[in-house]
């Protein structure tokens, strides 16, 4: 069944009150829920109560108190129908019993190494009891959980804890919470288990005290220190740049090991993916820590946004996502290096959503109509959505944006809204119009927008014109045009910014060309020579930008550009250039043309004393093989583009070693450890000039990788240099495998990258590899983080070997999503994603991946959430 927008339906009844009883036990968890039925003013006295069910065994039912004989209800696993009584208000009391071990899906209840935890986003809760599961319906919860003492010592659920005591004449306690905040039933949670914990506290602004605790298991209390403080940090900046203060007198995290996703953002009981809570030295990486800074913060401000102010239904998914990753990722920039962050997430958005809107996966920021919504948590709605609430700040200022905002929180404050409501504050805020920035959140795929420029030195004019373009996309065959925002910049022939005059201010705003058409032309004045034209800066808008810019404009945009960010794009774009050529050359058979353009440029970055190690770093690391194919587009042939790449790599490695060689040497392994930005800058840059090392042909690499891999005092050293020895097949690489293997043992995500960089390797030999790793001891088909480390990094890390010539390594994929999705669908689904590029593919691979695609789509048990991703893709 296909769920559609405009179908929407206000509830027919709400629940003003849940209390629920929770008596954990393993296998037969009962759940005794009591609900204060309202009846709402449009429904008429005695219309049908549908509740949502999934997978449920109701053991008994009771209207204000007397028990339903069982003709007067329809019960199915899925649903539950009754006609109530005519009042305007009931109390329904329902009993259901749980398997907790059985929930392999990781949905609603179950249990990860023994601890009782929940999922209910988006659609988890009626897999608890029969509800209204729909954002819509607010509602204020009092949960009693009861459990054996010894092995659940600890009880948690949302709000604030009212009571604790003893089950009397048994080995059981209680709790009860109750969380005053009215919230939809995808924000319930609870765990119980026997959790260590950390403590602390917070003060806010008004002045309350907040208690804060993060529970992990036992042994595991000296890795929270990291996103203990990430959470302060959090909260405080809140404060800071919104106003937003914590309402609740504690804040409980909880880590667990078996999660579906990154992290959950339940009222007062956030619960993670411990990947995005555990972190020391000896087994994280800097992008670790850099992940748990921003991921802590993201299910924080959801306090605000998302669960103060939540969504009427899951097509404005976005109106709480993409709004708090806007809001971590402008956190993460406080906290580090603004630029350094905005291109970490540009590529970020390149790499993942540009592919996801450029295929048969497309769908607009705002969806018009799903089959499983729990396919829709994706890049688009995320990092686009983050994007056009980016823009809305560019084309409103700091100021109009903060204006329309503070009037958001003001307006909707403990309701469930909707994308039309969130545009109208701003609207309201700053009497702007958004009718067609709207359109960002209306139409899928990703803009081109194409560049054409003409000086007049007789007049001293500069002419810019612009011209948009949505390519057609399966259901979506034409696209009306956008309003983009396009930071931009004029430089002079010193390199400067100069001074901007044009006649037309409806379409030049300060450093913001206003491009609302499908073309339009600009004109400038006083401009003597022609200038150097830097658009995009900041990359204001996710568009793609065709140019033609000479390897001489982008070397001086490179060196010159005042924003950082476009500097970086410079070497891009002129790297991406010069992979292209190359590319095609290989396929050719012919020459490469020389790279000296593009090395000339590194040196000069290598050299420039005012970027910092970690700019440096991302500047030397060349756009990846996947973003390489995105650029080509059509008839992709990965194992050329890999080829190009790694000779290209190599090439840059000789030319420049006297530079690379003394950053590759110098490495903290002798300082102290710590994980702050500047720190982990320097460590990048080394480790960059240690991966291009590793390409020379310097005879001395392979003992510098070793070196490296056997010094390191710190995870990022040590994975990299792992990870070299792998690729590479270098002398070494298999002790450095066993070394590392006793080393970790015990570490569980210490051990996720030692999988995955086996499954990256681009060596023939890793499609054995990875069969291997699947029946390897420490594999665990029940944790999706391992699942993941190997199966995800091969399909989605490992271009040449996931698509390879000969269709193995898409049988691989297509074999394992049947085998995963008998057992937990979302994993499944979310791996099947990975064929999202085939038809790009050259013929021969692409038609190998199609019949790995069929043979999925041929069985008969696939998920909803599978069935869904490969009718998609391939249609
Ligand atoms: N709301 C969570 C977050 O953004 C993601 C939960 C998604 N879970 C799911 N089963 N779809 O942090
Ligand atoms: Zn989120």
């Amino acid at each position: 069944t296909t769920i559609k927008l405009e179908d929407y339906q206000p509830p027919a009844y709400r629940i003003e009150t849940a209390n629920l009883n929770v008596l954990l036990d393993p296998t037969a968890t009962l759940v005794i829920a009591e609900l204060k039925v309202v009846r709402q003013p449009d429904t008429k006295p005695g219309a049908p109560l549908i509740l949502d069910g999934d997978n449920l065994k109701l053991l008994s039912i009771a209207v204000d108190g007397a028990p339903l004989q069982s003709n007067a209800y329809d019960v199915t696993p899925s649903a539950l129908e009754l006609t109530p009584p005519t009042g305007d208000t009931f109390t329904l009391t329902i009993t259901t019993e749980l398997n907790p071990d059985a929930n392999t899906q990781l949905m609603g209840l179950y249990r990860s190494s023994g601890t009782y935890c929940t999922q209910c986003e988006a659609d988890g809760f009626r897999r608890i009891t029969y509800f209204p599961d729909r954002p819509d319906v607010l509602s204020v919860y009092t949960v009693r959980l009861e459990a054996p003492r010894d092995a659940c010592p600890v009880l948690l659920s949302n709000g604030n804890l009212i009571k604790t005591g003893l089950v009397p004449d048994t080995d059981r306690h209680f709790a009860i919470w109750h969380d005053p905040h009215p919230k939809p039933a995808y924000l319930f949670a609870l765990v119980a288990g026997d959790l260590a914990k950390i403590t602390d506290n917070f003060t806010t602004a008004s002045g309350n005290p907040v208690e804060l605790n993060i529970f992990v298991e036992h042994g595991k209390e000296a890795l929270c220190d990291w996103a203990m403080d990430s959470l302060k940090r959090s909260m405080r900046w809140d404060e800071e740049a919104f106003g937003r203060e914590y309402d609740l007198d504690v804040f409980n995290i909880v880590a667990v090991s078996d999660f579906n996703m990154g992290a959950m953002e339940n009222k007062g009981l956030n619960i993670f993916n411990d990947k995005y809570v555990l972190a020391d030295p000896e087994t994280a990486t800097d992008q670790d820590y850099a992940n748990i800074e921003a991921v802590i913060a993201h299910e924080y401000f959801h306090n605000w946004t998302g669960n103060r102010i939540t969504c009427r239904d899951w097509f404005q998914l976005c109106l709480k996502e993409g709004l708090t990753v806007f809001r971590d990722q402008e956190f993460s920039a406080d906290m580090r290096s603004r630029p350094v962050k905005r291109i970490a997430d540009v590529k970020l958005l390149k790499m993942h959503q540009f592919p996801e809107d450029a295929g048969p996966l497309a769908h607009p920021v705002r969806p018009r109509s799903y089959q499983e919504i729990n396919n829709f948590y994706t890049a688009t709605i995320y990092e686009k959505g983050a994007e056009v609430v980016r823009m809305l700040q560019t084309l409103l200022g700091e100021d109009g944006f903060r204006s329309g905002l503070d009037l958001y929180f003001d307006r909707h404050d403990g309701e469930a809204t909707t994308i039309e409501a969130f545009l109208k504050c701003f609207e309201d805020a700053t009497g702007s119009d958004l009718d067609q920035f709207a359109l960002w959140y209306e139409q899928a795929g990703t803009p081109l927008v194409s560049v054409n420029t003409a000086h007049n030195p007789k007049d001293n004019s500069f002419k810019l014109t612009l011209s948009q373009e949505i390519p057609p996309l399966p259901g979506q065959q034409s696209a009306k045009a956008a309003v983009i925002p396009l930071r931009f910049g004029l430089l002079g022939p010193d390199g400067q910014d100069l001074e901007i005059t044009t006649g037309d201010s409806t379409k030049v705003t300060g450093d913001v060309i206003l491009l609302k058409r499908p073309a339009q032309t600009i004109t400038f004045q006083n401009v003597p020579d022609a200038p150097k034209v830097s658009l995009l800066r900041g990359f204001s808008a996710p568009v793609r930008l065709t140019q033609d810019q000479s390897a001489d404009d982008l070397a001086f945009l490179a060196k010159h550009d005042s924003d950082p960010y476009n500097r970086w794009q410079a070497v891009q774009t002129l790297a991406t250039q010069t992979l292209l050529a190359r590319t095609e050359a290989v396929r050719r058979k012919v020459a490469f043309a020389s790279a000296a353009d593009l090395v000339a440029v590194l040196q000069t970055v290598l050299e420039d004393d005012r970027l910092d190690p970690a700019l440096k770093a991302q500047a030397l690391t060349l756009p990846s093989e996947t973003d390489t194919a995105q650029d080509i587009g059509n008839n992709v042939d990965p194992d050329a583009i890999h080829t190009a790449r790694t000779r290209l790599i190599a090439e840059i490695a000789d030319e420049l070693q006297p530079l690379l060689l003394p950053l590759a040497r110098d490495y903290a392994k002798d300082s102290a450890f710590s994980p702050d930005a500047a720190s982990a800058g320097k460590r990048a840059l080394s480790n960059r000039a240690l991966h291009y090392h590793a390409h020379s042909s310097n005879p001395g690499a392979v003992a510098l990788v070793n070196d490296r891999f056997e010094n390191a005092n710190n995870m990022t050293d040590r994975i990299m240099a792992l990870t070299l020895l792998v690729h590479h097949g270098f002398e070494g690489a298999m002790d450095a495998l066993q070394a590392f293997r006793s080393r970790h043992a015990t570490s569980a995500l210490a051990m996720d990258k030692w999988f995955a960089a086996r499954a990256t390797a681009p060596r023939d030999e890793t499609l054995q590899v990875v069969q291997d790793l699947i029946a390897d001891p420490l594999y665990e088909p029940s944790n999706p983080n391992r699942v993941r480390a190997v199966l995800h990094s091969f399909a989605t890390g490992n271009p040449t070997q996931f698509s390879r010539a000969d269709g193995k390594g898409f049988n691989l994929i297509a074999e394992s999503v049947l085998q995963i999705d008998k057992r937990n669908p979302q994993v499944a689904s979310r791996l099947l994603t990975s064929f999202r590029s085939w038809r790009a593919l050259e013929g021969r691979r692409s038609s190998l991946a199609e019949s790995a695609l069929l043979r999925v789509s041929s069985s008969e048990e696939l998920s909803r959430d599978c069935r869904d991703i490969v009718d998609r893709t391939l249609q």
